[in-house]
Formats: structure tokens, sequence, C-alpha cells
């Protein structure tokens, strides 16, 4: 409450007062598993997090939108003309608020007047635990309550992702928007990115805590490796038809399939394709072991997805494979692997609940020995998804 509090006082501050005030927040999201398979039709399990973007929104009565974030502190205003010249080369954080607008204006909604809002965070900067589709989705859910724009939770994420892939020039899956729309508290979201559909996983934070430890290594998709890897796998989709398929994802093709007609691949996309064929598998056995309580087994998947990530995939860096290493020498730590794109960000471990601080205080001490500086640890709060926070 205390961040609403402020924010909401920043905002007054900023933009006058107005009895029109309405609060929502948008969560981040961890993945438990299934990555970069969310491009691929693939499944993946992630979950929305208790750490948030709050944004303030009241009507102004000007033709334009003003933007103001806690973290950087000026206000940002642009008029609804300039709207239509804003592009990924605006390398700005205001580009997904006017990425959402644009494209609901564009699709349903004629601009009569603008929006004054205000953001503030507590997802942690750098931490992979997707701010971006967090602070893209905060803006759709409050713009689409109050216009009265009808979006089912689907068409909400598949929106963030145009919004992200128009805006941020990055050409990310629907995992991140879709669970930070349908998270819900003490569960996982296990989607079938193929066709949207999705069920929840209870997640018994008695047995097990899942703890990201952050590699303190700063990763911008945009920037990384991450549209290349995607290219490789539509890539290696078109080769494998040739050989008289007609499948849409890598995630359509079997092990057996794969095997038979790889050499029409480059080395490069053959371990992409390994990767992405054995991360779903890893995923939807992950699903049914979790279901069970067979909380061991499941754990020794997320290490196996780490290892084809670092070696097939190629997406994690030295500081995260170290950092696995020493989480999984650690008394209760069921399973550790990078998490989110890769290049930097977290690891996500499952630590059994007893030995949460014996973990917690090794592995901050070998990083601080190691790195000379310090880690930051969450340990995660599985919450619910985008809301209205009524006052
Ligand atoms: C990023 C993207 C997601 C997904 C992951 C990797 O977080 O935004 O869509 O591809 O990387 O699993």
């Amino acid at each position: 409450m205390e961040t609403i509090d402020k924010l909401i006082e920043a905002h007054s501050g900023k933009f006058g007062p107005s009895g029109k005030l309405r609060v929502f927040a948008c969560p981040g999201r961890i993945n438990l598993i299934g990555e970069h398979i969310d491009y691929n039709g693939g499944h993946v399990l992630p979950a929305a997090v208790d750490k948030s973007i709050y944004l303030v929104i009241t009507p102004n009565d000007r033709k334009s939108f003003r933007f103001f974030s806690t973290a950087f502190g000026n206000v940002n205003e642009i008029s609804i003309n300039d709207l239509y010249k804003t592009s990924p080369a605006n390398n700005n954080w205001w580009i997904y608020p006017a990425g959402v607008i644009r494209t609901l204006a564009e699709d349903e909604w004629p601009l009569e007047h603008g929006y004054d809002m205000s953001f503030a965070s507590t997802i942690p900067v750098g931490s992979g635990m997707s701010s971006s589709a967090a602070l893209t989705e905060v803006v759709v859910f409050a713009l689409s309550t109050l216009l009265k724009i009808h979006l089912t939770l689907p068409h909400m994420a598949a929106l963030g992702q145009r919004i992200e892939t128009e805006f941020a020039g990055v050409s990310c899956g629907i995992m991140d928007q879709f669970a930070v729309v349908t998270g819900k508290r003490n569960c996982a979201v296990m989607l079938n990115t193929k066709n949207l559909e999705y069920e929840y996983v209870k997640v018994d934070s008695n047995v097990v805590h899942w703890i990201l430890v952050n590699s303190m290594v700063k990763h911008s998709l945009k920037d990384s490796g991450y549209n290349e890897r995607r290219s490789d796998c539509e890539t290696s989709v078109e080769k494998l038809n040739k050989c008289g398929f007609n499948r849409k994802y890598i995630c359509d093709f079997t092990m057996e399939e794969f095997e038979k007609n790889k050499e029409v691949l480059i080395e490069r996309e053959q371990k992409r394709v390994y990767h992405a064929i054995t991360e779903e598998s890893r995923t939807v056995q992950f699903e049914k072991l979790m279901k069970r309580g067979d909380y061991e087994s499941a754990g020794k998947l997320l290490t196996g997805s780490h290892e084809s990530l670092r070696d097939n995939y190629e997406v994690s860096i030295p500081e995260l494979d170290k950092m696995v290493e020493w989480a999984m020498s650690i008394e209760g730590v069921l399973g550790s692997r990078m998490m989110g794109g890769g290049f930097g960000g977290c690891t996500i471990n499952m630590v059994k609940k007893e030995n949460v601080s014996a973990f917690k205080e090794i592995i901050s001490d070998k990083f601080r020995k190691e790195f000379r500086k310090e880690t930051e640890i969450y340990d995660c709060v599985i919450g619910d998804g985008v809301r209205e926070i009524i006052l």
C-alpha cells in the first residue's frame, strides 16, 4: 500500500488533484520451465509474482498523453498527432504505454482526449522478471477497462506481444504477457503456445520455494541473440518441411522425425531444434511430476533445461553456469537453471523450504568471493495477474 500511496501523491503533485483517479497493477513473472519454446509452438510454465508495476491514471482535457515514472523523475508528453511517429528507434521507457495507446486507437478507439499516467515499480530492474510485459499489460488492462473495450485475457496478452515486437523491436513469444495477465496466487500457468489453451498448476510453497539469484549482468533482448535464435528456428522449420512435412512449429516435430531428417539443417540449426524438442518434453513431464508431488524428479528436469540452454541453444553466460553449478552443490536444491531469454538476468532455483536460508547465505557468499560484488536474491511469492486496485 505504501508504494500506491506514494504514487498517488506523486501523480497529484505532477498533474494536479483529480477525483477520477484509478489504480491498476500488473506483476512480473518467473518461468519454472519451458524456455525459448513459446515461439516454437511448445508448452511453457510461468507464474506471476507478487512484485508489480503500479499505474495511477486520470483523464485530462488535453489532446495529449503524459507519462511520469517514479524511477525516471521527469514527465514526458506526447500529443495525439505525434503518437503516430513513435517507433522502436525511440529508445524510451514510455514507448510501451505509447505503443498500447496507438495500437488500441488504430484498432478500436477514437482518441478524443488524453490521459495522465504515473508508474511505480517493485519489480527489480534487469532481473529478467519481464517488467516490460508488466508495463505494457497494465496499460492495456487500464485503458480497456476505462474505455469499456472488451478484451479477453488471451487477447490482452497477444496485444502486448504485438506491441513489444512493433515498438520495442523484440520478436518475443507470448509467454511473458500471458503469464502476467492470467497469473493466479499459488499457481503456475501451463500454457500451450500453439493454441493459447491454459491450465493452472498448483505450486505448494510449503514444500519448495522458487528463488531467483541475479547474475547482475544486464541483458537486453533487443541487442542479444534473441531475434537470431528465433529466425534460426523459422528457417529450420522451412528446411524440415522440404522433407515432406507441413508443420508450423519446431515443437510439431517428434524427435524421431528430426533425427531422420536433420542433415538438411546446418549444425547450429540442429542444436536449436534439439533444444526445442527436448525442452518441450521436459516441460510436459515436469508438469506431470509437479501434479504428482514428485519434486525431486521435477527438479532434475530444471537442471537438464539449463544444460540444453547452455550447450544447444547457447543463450547462457559463464556467470549463470557457475551459479547453477554452485546451487546444485548446496543441500536442499532440487534444480537450478538460467531463466528467461538469457545472456544475463537470473537463475531460478527450486529449493526445499527448510534449506532456503542456508541456500541464500551460501550462494551470496560464493557470488561475492568469485565476482567481487553483491548479488540480489528474490524469494518469489506467486501472486495474481493484472488487476484494478480498488481504493
Ligand atoms: C523472453 C521472451 C519470452 C520467451 C523467453 C525465453 O522472456 O520475452 O517470450 O521467449 O525470453 O523463454
